[in-house]
């Protein structure tokens, strides 16, 4: 970890710049930076269906429809925080493929920690919490191509954002909020936190067949869930009961109130954390 956080101004994101980190690093990422779009996570899903191949990155400055899961929009402010998308072609068979979001999110905590004196945490399956204020949200969507199936992974991460929407002030965070008291900084090095992520993300994804379970002991470590008592939907049913687990396929294991288990895909989700 760096006990000194990286400063810059917010400036643009420099494409050459993580183009030239990335190839230094043997990173299989193909960089593109555009100033605004509707959202990175279509655009790639257009780019997929035309037959790019796998490793392109796209960030934006701004998106001007944003998505995130289940319908919601996803909003910030341009040129403030991380807003990309990776076109994903895995080798790995696609009953893997589920365990992509784990890792992504996995990745995101990793530079997080590596770049600032934060420690981050995962609410199971795609957000990534800080003080327990979401900072990061990822969107995994399969998507059918000619050249076979594919995955857009959207990531989008508060990087220095102060203000948040009235409907997300007391539950949205930034790298730079959470910072300790003390630490005083205008802004934090999107690039640099970018190309950490990018970095982790490129090692992380190597073991989506194998090592899985040296990651998935490394995201218990770092979860937000464990030990809640939480609310989920199943097959249109509400359920409730205490998250006790993470399983060994990244599965999130629930302790009901009769005592049985129940084993929850991330396609379930947790609809709400009922009490610590
Ligand atoms: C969520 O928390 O619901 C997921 C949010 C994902 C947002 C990112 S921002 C970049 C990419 N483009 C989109 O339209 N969405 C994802």
């Amino acid at each position: 970890m760096n006990s000194t956080p990286t400063m810059s101004s917010s400036s643009r994101l420099d494409e050459a710049w993580l183009r030239e980190e990335c190839a230094a690093l043997e990173l299989p990422w193909q960089v593109r930076v555009v100033d605004e779009i509707a959202s990175t996570s279509d655009a790639l899903r257009t780019a997929a269906q035309q037959g790019e191949e796998h490793g392109i990155v796209l960030f934006a400055e701004s998106q001007t429809a944003g998505r995130g899961r289940r319908d919601n929009r996803w909003v910030t402010p341009p040129g403030l925080d991380l807003m990309f998308s990776l076109l994903l072609r895995p080798t790995e068979p696609i009953s893997f493929w589920p365990r992509l979001t784990t890792l992504a999110a996995l990745s995101i905590c990793l530079a997080i920690e590596e770049e600032l004196p934060l420690k981050p945490q995962i609410k199971w399956p795609n957000d990534i919490y800080l003080n327990s204020r979401k900072v990061s949200g990822l969107l995994a969507e399969v998507v059918a191509t000619p050249k076979g199936m594919a995955l857009i992974l959207g990531i989008g991460l508060n990087v220095n954002s102060r203000e948040f929407p009235p409907e997300l002030a007391d539950t949205a965070t930034s790298l730079i909020q959470a910072l300790p008291s003390g630490v005083t900084i205008r802004a934090l090095d999107r690039q640099q936190i970018a190309l950490r992520v990018l970095k982790d993300l490129a090692q992380q994804i190597q073991h989506l067949e194998s090592g899985f379970t040296d990651a998935i002991a490394a995201v218990r470590q770092r979860s937000w869930l464990i030990g809640k008592q939480i609310r989920a939907t199943v097959d249109g049913q509400e359920i409730y009961g205490r998250a006790v687990d993470i399983n060994q396929e990244g599965h999130l294991i629930l302790s009901l109130a009769d005592g049985s288990l129940r084993t929850l895909n991330s396609a379930d989700g947790v609809r709400q954390v009922v009490s610590a």
